[in-house]
C-alpha cells in the first residue's frame, strides 16, 4: 500500500468523494472496500498524540469536514476529534471498541458504535449518552455492510434551501458589522443575525458565516462595531453584502469611541470590544462587550423572507388607509413574466391593473383578495410597491406586487413588459408607477415609493 507524505503527515488513500478517514484498523481492507463510494483515507499509525497528527493530517490535505471511522485504539482518537474540533467532523463510528469519554464536552455529530454481542451493554450505554449516538450488534463478517449505510446517509433529512427559507421568516432588522481588523484595513459585512444578549454586562452578537471573507479577520479581531440600519439605508446594506474590495471606499464612515468603523446614518450603533468567540457549525458567534452606543430616531430597516421592509412606507400605507380621501388598493402582478391586467369597467377597451376603490366608496385589502378570487386568481401580496396620492383624482393609492396564479384565464390581460399598452391605461400615475416597476424587475431590485402629498409627486424612499 502505498504511502504518501504530505507536510509531514503520513496517510494512504484511495477513491475519490467525501472524505472518510480511518484510524487504526486494517489499512488496505478498508480502502478496498470504501473506495468505491469515498475518498476513503487511512492515518498511519505513528508515535505521538494522535489527535494533533490527525488535525495536522486534516489541514494538510485541506479537508474542512470529513467522517471518521475508528477501530479498536483509534476509536478513542475519533470520538476525541468529535469534541475537540466538532466542525471539522461529519460524523463518527467506532468499531469493535467503546472509549470513555468526557460527558462534559458534548458530541452533537451522528455516533455509531459497532461491536460485537460481547460489547453490546457498553456499546448502548455510551450511544444513549450521546446527543446522536446509536449503536449496533455486527455479525462476524457484517460490519462494512452497516459501516457503508451509514457513511452513506444523508445528515439531515431536510433541504438547505428550505431551512434557509423557514429561517427567513424570522422578520429581522438589518445591520453592517465592521471592524478596524488587524492590519488597519477596515473590514465590514451586512448581517440579519444580530441578537442583544445582555444588560449587566452590556453583551450582543452575531453570527458570522465561515464561507465570508472578512470571517478570519472578525475572529481574531479585538472588537467589532454593530450598526443598526435606518430604511434609508438599503442601498448600503446591498454594498456591504457584496464582496466588492471597496466597501468603505464607497460608503460614509468614521471611526467609533473605541476604534471600529461606524456607518454614517445608522439608526443606532454599538462599539464593542471582543468577548467571546464560538465555533458554531459553519458559523462563528461573535460575542461582543458594549464599549459605547447611540441611537437615534430614524426608522430602522426590516428585512424578511429575502426582502427589504421599510416601516415607513408601511406607516404610510396605514395612514393613506385611514385618511378621509378615497383608497385606491391595488395590485402589479405577475403570471409567468407578464403583467396581469383586467378590463376597465369605466371606459371602453381601456385596461387596469387589478384595483379596488377607484369607483364608489374605498377599498381594501381584504376586497382587492376578494376581487382577484372572482377574477380567477391566486396571488402573494407579499409587498408594498408604492403609496402615493394620484395628483389627478387625490385620491389615495396602495400598491403591492407579488405573483398571481391563474386559475382560469378569464378576463385577464397578460402583457408583456417590453409591450405594455400604455394608452389604455387609465393615468399618468399607473403609467409612471409601472415603468420604474418594469425598470426595477430588469436589475431584480425593487426600491419603494411613498408619495409628496403636497405636490402629489411620487419619490423613492430608499
Ligand atoms: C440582509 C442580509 C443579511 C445577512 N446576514 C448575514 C449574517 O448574519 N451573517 C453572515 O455571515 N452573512 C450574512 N449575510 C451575507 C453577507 O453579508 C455576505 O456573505 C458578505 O459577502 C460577506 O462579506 P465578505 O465575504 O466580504 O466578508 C447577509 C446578507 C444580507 C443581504
Amino acid at each position: 500500500m502505498p504511502t504518501s507524505s504530505i507536510g509531514g503527515s503520513r496517510h494512504s488513500e484511495k477513491g475519490e468523494g467525501e472524505p472518510v478517514l480511518f484510524i487504526g484498523g486494517d489499512a488496505r481492507a478498508h480502502l478496498d472496500a470504501f473506495s468505491g463510494q469515498f475518498r476513503a483515507i487511512s492515518m498511519a499509525d505513528e508515535p505521538g498524540d494522535a489527535l494533533t497528527q490527525l488535525r495536522r493530517l486534516l489541514d494538510d490535505l485541506a479537508i474542512t469536514s470529513v467522517s471518521l471511522v475508528g477501530h479498536g485504539s483509534g476509536a478513542a482518537v475519533a470520538l476525541s476529534a468529535a469534541a475537540a474540533f466538532p466542525h471539522r467532523v461529519r460524523r463518527v463510528a467506532l468499531v469493535d471498541a467503546v472509549p470513555d469519554r468526557d460527558p462534559a464536552t458534548p458530541i452533537l455529530c451522528p455516533v455509531l458504535v459497532i461491536t460485537s454481542e460481547v460489547q453490546r451493554a457498553a456499546a448502548e450505554a455510551l450511544a444513549s449518552g450521546l446527543q446522536r449516538g446509536r449503536s449496533a450488534v455486527a455479525a462476524p463478517g457484517a460490519t462494512d455492510a452497516l459501516l457503508g449505510t451509514f457513511l452513506a446517509e444523508r445528515l439531515s433529512s431536510f433541504d438547505n434551501r428550505e431551512l434557509r427559507s423557514a429561517f427567513g421568516s424570522f422578520m429581522t432588522g438589518v445591520t453592517i458589522v465592521t471592524t478596524a481588523g488587524v492590519d488597519g484595513q477596515p473590514r465590514g459585512f451586512t448581517a440579519n443575525s444580530f441578537t442583544s444578549v445582555s444588560l449587566e454586562p452590556p453583551l450582543l452578537m452575531i453570527c458570522i458565516g465561515k464561507q465570508a471573507a472578512s470571517m478570519e479577520v472578525f475572529r481574531h479581531a479585538r472588537g467589532f462595531a454593530v450598526n443598526i440600519l435606518s430604511e434609508a439605508q438599503k442601498e448600503i446594506s446591498v454594498l456591504f453584502a457584496s464582496k466588492r474590495a471597496d466597501k468603505f471606499e464607497a460608503a460614509k464612515w468614521r471611526a467609533g469611541p473605541f476604534g471600529n468603523p461606524l456607518i454614517e446614518g445608522s439608526a443606532a450603533w454599538f462599539d464593542c470590544a471582543r468577548y467571546q468567540v464560538i465555533d458554531s457549525g459553519d458559523h462563528i458567534i461573535l460575542m461582543g462587550h458594549v464599549e459605547a452606543f447611540s441611537y437615534s430616531d430614524a426608522n430602522p430597516l426590516g428585512y424578511a423572507r429575502g426582502h427589504y421592509i421599510t416601516l415607513g412606507l408601511e406607516q404610510a400605507a396605514v395612514n393613506a388607509a385611514s385618511s378621509a380621501s378615497r383608497t385606491v388598493v391595488g395590485a402589479i402582478l405577475e403570471n409567468d413574466n407578464r403583467l396581469v391586467l383586467l378590463p376597465d369597467p369605466a371606459r371602453p377597451n381601456g385596461l387596469v391593473l387589478p384595483e379596488v376603490g377607484r369607483h364608489g366608496h374605498s377599498g381594501s385589502a381584504s376586497q382587492l383578495h376578494d376581487l382577484l378570487a372572482r377574477e380567477g386568481m391566486d396571488a402573494t401580496l407579499g409587498f408594498l410597491f408604492a403609496v402615493f396620492e394620484n395628483p389627478g383624482t387625490r385620491e389615495q393609492c396602495i400598491y403591492y406586487r407579488g405573483e398571481a396564479l391563474l386559475h382560469a384565464r378569464g378576463r385577464t390581460v397578460l402583457a408583456d413588459f417590453d409591450d405594455i399598452p400604455w394608452d389604455r391605461l387609465p393615468d399618468e400615475a399607473t403609467c409612471s408607477m409601472l415603468r420604474r416597476y418594469a425598470a426595477e424587475r430588469k436589475i431584480g431590485r425593487f426600491k419603494v415609493y411613498s408619495g409628496d402629498h403636497l405636490q402629489g409627486t411620487v419619490k423613492a424612499v430608499d
